[in-house]
């Protein structure tokens, strides 16, 4: 285990200049992420005069040490560099081969006013000393390094928390180019992460080069959209190992995924006898959970994964193999006779062990290859194969079972590390608060060794990569580099932010452009007069500012409301918008805000149902709150309920002249949420009698497959009706139906508002 070395704390924000003729910025220090362990800039050894720059530079590091990124990065600097023999001198940046233990990854980096000095044990750790050094160097240095700077005196003791710390890059579902995943390798090694998880099968593409099987990725790599475009591609052998060499040269391991027994259709596609109806099919372009994997009962089957698996470890070299394991329905397993007489030959009793199984038969395959298989916490229900390491991403409870059954565990739950997720469901202070190595998992035989954040890229093509991942796996970078010693303490964050803004000069030289650290703004809406609702747009983050507009849904012109902050009126139904400025820059984000200025909006509301917890809309008002859902039921607009009507009634306070009533509803058969069989509408004066107005079922043939996500509008015209109650009961269509996935469950029903319009 990781021993700590002493803690300690002193970074001074005025640092000794001396007469340099272009001084950094004070603060050099600033941008340091992850935190180093151990900072000094004060006492006998390191205070006064930095070390100074003139546009030369001699550097040496032992014989041996390739340094490759480094010499690459110091080519592209500007900067005259000569490199000389082995050794600490004057006037030099010196890497030096230390003979005392200096922790995991571990080096001292000292500058002073003659030299630099990085101390390490090995190359490993004089490359993570490089990139702290690298966040000293004006950020200018990332395109070219000003003629004269100067380095603050300090000394930096530092090592790693946790031995495996990775991003998952999902290159299947969309794939990505190889320089962008190099750029992307660039970018996680400047934050000391040293794992790529590279998920390169799957069931929307198959991206890996297999020479004995070349249709995989002929008709594996590509499908084609509901649009009838096509989208897809794979890696060359050649790029492949470029691309794991170029990692290595960062200290970064690559440890390929290649998907079984399920998330595998691309490969069904173009070779149908892998599966166990050796049906024809085509690569999907849908995302979910598929029922067709590969045949446990076929030997032919079992062969071909171990030829892949034999070119795997012919183009990693990476001694971890992830193998997936995760998502794996059984039925096809259950109806198929070769599995089901696999499972009597074999004298396995049901199909989670023929999973198990399954894997133990890679897993052993792998083993006599000097090479151990990783998979996602699903390997342990039939019993945890042999060797295997588990990541766990349905929460930690497969990791923390993982150090109990005596094997290593990788850490990346849904609640903290998947970067697929939007900033609503994960935001940097999420990730940056995570505690890998809950109690739990401590003292037993086996160890939480890492964490990963997850890119999965279904919703994701490559232009929208870099602003996931960053900063959030900058965030999970820190939590595991720097430990809970230093993420967990009080005003840890507010620190770590600050940091990051200084490390966003440096990213912006470098071309990265982070996304937002969490959702910039959220709305507040009031009561306001008949018809209209008062709206306060808050600050979500710091620095965050930003016009509010209008965008009534008459298709009138957009209205220029005032700015965050403001207390803004709105009358009748529209999308209010926010461009979102941070830190006095406008940003390309528009936040926007369906609402309805409208007569029920505030008044007292009566539920007859509970609302899920998971979808309450905002509370027990958000059916008259005045704001409507969007076209993400997630964005917390829409009330749900499963399994029962949806019924409310609204009093309006007085009796009124009713126009018109409306709400929406959302459709998404594949998340089990359907239309109601019927809307009923009634009316009352008084508030115990109520006389129907109308029955509407509008949707017609919405209720056959259709899993697109959809906003469907209810409407009803209720010209010359006067009432002070409004009653909506949205009837539940009963269990999903026959043909569906989840047939027999209960299905959801959605609404965001009950609009009641009246007349002027
Ligand atoms: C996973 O997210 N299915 C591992
Ligand atoms: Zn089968």
């Amino acid at each position: 285990m990781v021993q700590l070395l002493k803690f300690s704390f002193v970074i001074l924000l005025a640092l000794g200049c001396g007469s340099s003729s272009h001084p950094l910025p004070q603060g050099a220090l600033s941008g340091l992420v992850p935190q180093p362990q151990s900072v000094t800039t004060g006492g006998e050894d390191v205070g006064g005069r930095g070390f100074r720059c003139d546009g030369s530079l001699t550097v040496s590091w032992p014989e041996g040490w390739g340094m490759k990124a480094v010499r690459d990065w110091l080519d592209g600097s500007g900067l005259d560099v000569l490199q000389t023999a082995q050794g600490d001198a004057p006037g030099r940046i010196a890497w030096i081969r230390s003979n005392r233990p200096l922790g995991l990854e571990g080096y001292v980096l000292r500058i002073e006013s003659d030299r630099v000095v990085i101390e390490a044990e090995d190359e490993e750790g004089a490359f993570r000393g490089w990139t702290t050094l690298r966040q000293i160097l004006p950020p200018r240095c990332e395109q070219g390094c000003p003629r004269g700077f100067e380095l603050p005196a300090v000394q930096i003791e530092d090592h790693a928390y946790l031995a495996h710390r990775g991003l998952l890059l999902d290159c299947c579902r969309h794939f990505m180019q190889p320089a962008f995943v190099k750029r992307i390798i660039d970018a996680i090694a400047l934050q000391k992460m040293n794992v790529l998880h590279w998920h390169l099968t799957e069931d929307q593409g198959w991206r890996l080069p297999i020479q004995a099987y070349p249709k995989l990725t002929e008709v594996g790599g590509f499908r084609t959209e509901a649009d009838g475009t096509e989208h897809g591609g794979f890696y060359t052998r050649e790029e492949v190992r470029d691309i794991v060499e170029y990692a290595a040269e960062r200290h970064i391991q690559v440890i390929p995924e290649i998907e079984l027994p399920g998330h595998c259709r691309a490969a069904l596609a173009a070779y149908p006898w892998l599966g166990c109806s050796g049906e024809e099919m085509d690569v999907p372009n849908n995302w979910g959970v598929f029922k067709d994997v590969y045949c446990a009962g076929s030997d032919t089957t079992m062969r071909f994964l171990k030829a892949v698996m034999d070119e795997v470890c012919d183009l990693f070299p990476s001694e971890v193999i992830h193998i997936g394991g995760d998502e794996v329905p059984k039925v096809r397993w259950a109806s198929c006779e070769s599995c089901q007489r696999r499972m009597a030959e074999e004298g396995i009793a049901n199909e989670a062990e023929l999973q198990t199984w399954f894997v133990n038969e890679i897993g052993n395959h792998l083993a006599s290859k000097g090479r151990r298989i990783m998979g996602w916490d699903e390997i342990l229900e039939g019993g945890l194969p042999k060797g295997a390491m588990v990541q766990s991403w349905r929460g930690m409870e497969g990791a923390i079972e993982a150090t109990h059954q005596g094997t290593d565990a990788v850490v990346s739950p849904t609640s903290h590390c998947y970067l697929d997720y939007p900033l609503r469901s994960t935001d940097l202070k999420e990730v940056h608060g995570f505690i890998p190595v809950p109690d739990a998992a401590k003292g037993h035989r086996g160890s939480i060794v890492g964490g990963e954040c997850n890119m999965w890229t279904e919703r994701a093509p490559q232009d929208e990569v870099m602003g996931k991942v960053f900063p959030r796996a900058t965030g999970l970078a820190e939590v595991l580099w720097s430990g809970p010693q230093i993420t967990q303490l009080e005003g840890a964050y507010d620190g770590f932010l600050d940091r990051l803004d200084a490390l966003s000069r440096r990213w912006a030289e470098m071309g990265l452009q982070p996304g937002l650290e969490g959702v910039p703004v959220r709305v507040e809406v009031l009561p306001s007069t008949l018809g209209k609702v008062r709206v306060v747009v808050h600050p979500n983050l710091r620095n965050v500012g930003g016009m509010v507009s209008f965008e009534p849904s008459t298709n009138e012109a957009a209205q220029p409301l005032g700015k965050v902050g403001d207390t803004l009126v709105v009358a009748g139904r529209g999308t209010l918008v926010v461009d979102v400025v941070i830190r006095g820059r406008r940003t390309a984000v528009a936040e926007r805000f369906p609402l309805a200025g409208h007569a029920g909006a505030h008044q007292t509301l009566d539920l007859a149902f509970e609302p899920s917890s998971a979808y309450t809309g905002g509370g027990m008002q958000a059916l008259a709150d005045g704001r409507l859902g969007s076209s993400d039921f997630r964005d917390g607009a829409w009330q749900a309920v499963q399994g029962e009507d949806l019924t409310c009634t609204l009093d309006l306070g007085e009796s009124l002249p009713i126009e018109r009533l409306s709400t929406h509803l959302y459709l998404y058969q594949d998340a089990w949420i359907f239309m109601p069989s019927k809307v009923e509408w009634s009316v009352s004066i008084d508030g115990q009698t109520f006389e129907p107005l109308a029955t509407q079922a509008p949707w017609g043939d919405a209720l056959l497959p259709n899993p697109n996500q959809t906003v469907i509008p209810v409407n009803l015209s209720a010209k010359g009706v006067r009432v002070r109650h409004v009653r909506m009961r949205l009837v539940n269509p009963g269990p999903c139906p026959e043909w569906h996935a989840a047939a027999t469950e209960p299905t959801w029903l959605f609404a965001d508002e009950l609009v009641v319009e009246v007349a002027h």
